[in-house]
């Protein structure tokens, strides 16, 4: 009997991920759902078990490059009413997985909550900032966390405290489960300091970023007390193209889709990438993108 049989929720098959990335690339996920609260999660990862079928969990897919080919497993979107709750109690914040960025640091603006303003502009969600501690170099998500409720791959519901919860750059114990919701512990200020302090951060990425093509943010992560587009630049790459894939000129860590780019394209340009900062700066770096396939 197939695996999807007698679930409440939908479950579509062959889902271009080109629709559901930010970088607007990427073949079919195999499996491709969108549960409506924790219960159809919890059937849904009862129901694949048997199979042994991988699951993908997927936000606002900013910092993913799926295969062109597909992905072979099941895409879990939480994208529902449910995983999309934001509420307020004093100066914590209350943010179901699914509430995008934006979202989040507006709320914190108009309620005069200052701690998140360098997350403006950033494309993501609650989930998977917090899965890869999303942030600038000095400010991380992670800094603001009180507790994240969580689900684990069998379907049991768990409560993290600061203790328990690890977060280092670009990355934290909580990729390991499905993140469900977090408190974020906030500062009272004057709400027109938050708006300025908005305004610079959407000011400082609108001058050194490109955000006019399709892209996933910052392709590597930076190294240890360097910056990783600096040394791309260095390396004279800035404005390299291969197929519709392209370096961005403005931010040497960003490629760019520029109308119909593969994921192969962008593959290749990595790994142009990765040869040349090698070669010149005895430097590995590490993607920060996840590769879907
Ligand atoms: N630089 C260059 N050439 C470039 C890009 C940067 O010389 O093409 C130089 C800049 O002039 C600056 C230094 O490198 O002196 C650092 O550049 P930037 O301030 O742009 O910061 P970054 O280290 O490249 C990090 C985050 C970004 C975040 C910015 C905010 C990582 C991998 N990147 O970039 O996050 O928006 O700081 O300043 O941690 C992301 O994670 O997707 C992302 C874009």
């Amino acid at each position: 009997m197939n695996w999807w049989r007698g679930l409440k929720v939908k479950v579509k098959f062959q889902e271009p991920m080109k629709k559901h990335t930010t970088f607007r690339v990427g073949g079919p996920a195999r499996y491709f759902t969108q549960p409506r609260d924790t219960q159809d999660l919890k059937l849904l990862l009862k129901s694949r078990e048997r199979d042994n079928i991988p699951i993908l969990i997927l936000g606002a897919g900013s910092n993913i490059l799926a295969a062109d080919k597909g992905v072979d497993g099941l895409v879990i979107h939480l994208h529902s009413p449910f995983f999309k709750k934001l509420s307020l109690k004093k100066s914590r914040i209350y943010a179901s997985c699914g509430v995008s960025l934006s979202k989040v640091s507006s709320f914190a603006k108009e309620h005069g909550l200052s701690g998140l303003e360098f997350l403006a502009g950033i494309p993501g969600t609650v989930g998977g900032a917090l899965a890869m501690n999303a942030g600038l170099p000095g400010e991380n998500i992670g800094d603001l966390v009180e507790m994240v409720t969580v689900m684990d791959y069998q379907g049991r519901i768990k409560t993290l405290n600061k203790k328990n919860i690890k977060f280092a750059y670009r990355q934290s114990n909580l990729a390991r489960y499905i993140i469900l919701s977090a408190v974020l512990k906030m500062i009272k200020k004057n709400k027109q300091e938050i708006k300025d302090s908005v305004r610079r951060y959407l000011k400082s990425r609108h001058r050194s970023q490109d955000t006019c093509w399709p892209s996933a943010g910052c392709v590597f992560k930076n190294p240890a007390r360097e910056s990783a587009g600096r040394l791309i630049d260095l390396c004279g790459l800035k404005g390299k193209k291969i197929g519709d894939a392209c370096i961005s000129k403005k931010h040497a860590n960003f490629i760019l889709n520029l109308g119909s780019a593969k994921a192969h394209d962008v593959l290749r340009l990595m790994a142009l990438v990765e040869k040349k900062v090698k070669n010149k700066f005895n430097v590995n770096l590490e993607p920060e993108i996840k590769i879907w396939q």
